[in-house]
């Protein structure tokens, strides 16, 4: 069922175009930003506003975006200027200093630095062969082992961790604190709930090579009134009591707008690529990774288990636990970093929606 777009234009700007049917030609050429060319003129014309309208930051928009976030996720949403700062809000609310946090090696080494940054010290979990994300049978042992105060769970990929019910399970059950970072899962679901509802926050990244991008911010997604509000003081030095030590993590107005607008398009996006994994993709790639019934990616990687031709890489190919020159012995983790590759495919579509 199609939503009724969240962001009021302003008078001088018509909505956004309707989708465009499905050209496939340009989604398997170089990497393409995922903005949807249509919605040019709308984004310079806000900026246009923003510019004349003298406030640059802490303005409307940062709250326009956060709507429609939330509208998408079913969470409130707290914009940042990076992933990093939503994370560093999470795991001090959690209160990871001095403390372990369990967090999978294979995902950027944004997760374990973010970690070490908030004072936790690091055990690293394995992953399932199947879908790259932590696995739950390593994940219960670690947590017997370690005791953690706090774990990062990441949808690696574009899909949700197959195990992200179990390990949420497991963390309310032991009082572990639940973070997901979901810097690739944007619009992905599985049946009705989306990244970030399964522990107590989520945290998206808008990096310049995401499915949603505004080149850099983030933001925080929780059930969590505390977190939501702890979150918006840290992101903003604590404001207004500062007893909150937070610092300058803000989403500046030009990147909400941007953020706001591309959020429109986040189903659209999503439909896009699947449409075209399924039809041209599928047939050519046997040994693909395969989602559970009920789930959709956001497709962010499409990834497969035998090298190919033209691959843009693996997701990554050296674990964060190779990395930090650790030797916990994780097997899968090695075996995926030797064992898949990632076919190319972007939001393109020929026609106005992908056209210069
Ligand atoms: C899994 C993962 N976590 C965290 C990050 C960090 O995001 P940001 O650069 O917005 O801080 C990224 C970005 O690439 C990522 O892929």
């Amino acid at each position: 069922m199609a939503r009724p777009p969240l962001i009021a234009s302003p008078a001088a700007v018509e909505p956004s175009a309707p989708a465009a049917p499905l050209p496939l030609e340009g989604a398997f050429d170089q990497f393409t930003i995922g903005f949807d060319r249509r919605d040019r003129e709308r984004v310079l014309e806000i900026w246009d506003g923003i510019l004349r309208g003298q406030q640059w930051s802490e303005g409307e928009w940062v709250g326009r975006f956060e709507e429609a976030w939330s509208a998408w996720n079913g969470l409130p949403a707290v914009a940042f200027g990076s992933w990093a700062g939503g994370a560093m809000a999470a795991l001090e609310f959690a209160g990871v200093r001095g403390e372990t946090v369990l967090c999978p090696s294979n995902t950027f080494m944004a997760t374990p630095f973010a970690v070490l940054q908030a004072g936790g010290r690091v055990e690293f979990v394995d992953c399932n062969r199947e879908d790259l994300c932590m696995s739950f049978a390593d994940f219960e042992r670690k947590v017997a082992e370690h005791r953690p105060r706090a774990a990062v769970l990441v949808h690696i990929g574009g899909h949700i961790a197959f195990d992200s019910e179990r390990i949420a399970e497991l963390c309310r059950a032991e009082g572990i604190f639940l973070i997901e970072d979901c810097a690739h899962a944007h619009g992905a679901s599985w049946g009705e709930r989306k990244p970030g509802q399964f522990g107590d926050a989520g945290v998206y990244s808008f990096y310049a090579t995401k499915t949603i991008s505004t080149g850099e911010g983030g933001a925080l997604v929780s059930g969590d009134p505390d977190l939501v509000e702890f979150g918006r003081a840290f992101r903003n030095y604590g404001k207004p009591d500062y007893s909150v030590e937070g610092l300058n993590f803000r989403m500046n107005e030009f990147t909400a707008a941007l953020a706001a607008v591309q959020t429109e398009r986040l189903d659209e996006i999503v439909a896009w690529k699947n449409a075209v994994a399924r039809e041209q993709l599928d047939p050519r790639y046997e040994r693909r990774l395969q989602l559970p019934d009920g789930m959709t990616s956001g497709l962010y990687k499409y990834v497969v288990f035998e090298p190919i031709e033209r691959s843009t890489g693996k997701v990554y190919d050296q674990p964060c636990h190779r990395l930090m020159g650790s030797s916990v012995d994780l097997p899968n983790t090695d075996w995926v970093a030797e064992n898949h590759w990632c076919v190319p495919l972007y939001y393109r579509p020929a026609g106005p929606a992908g056209g210069d």
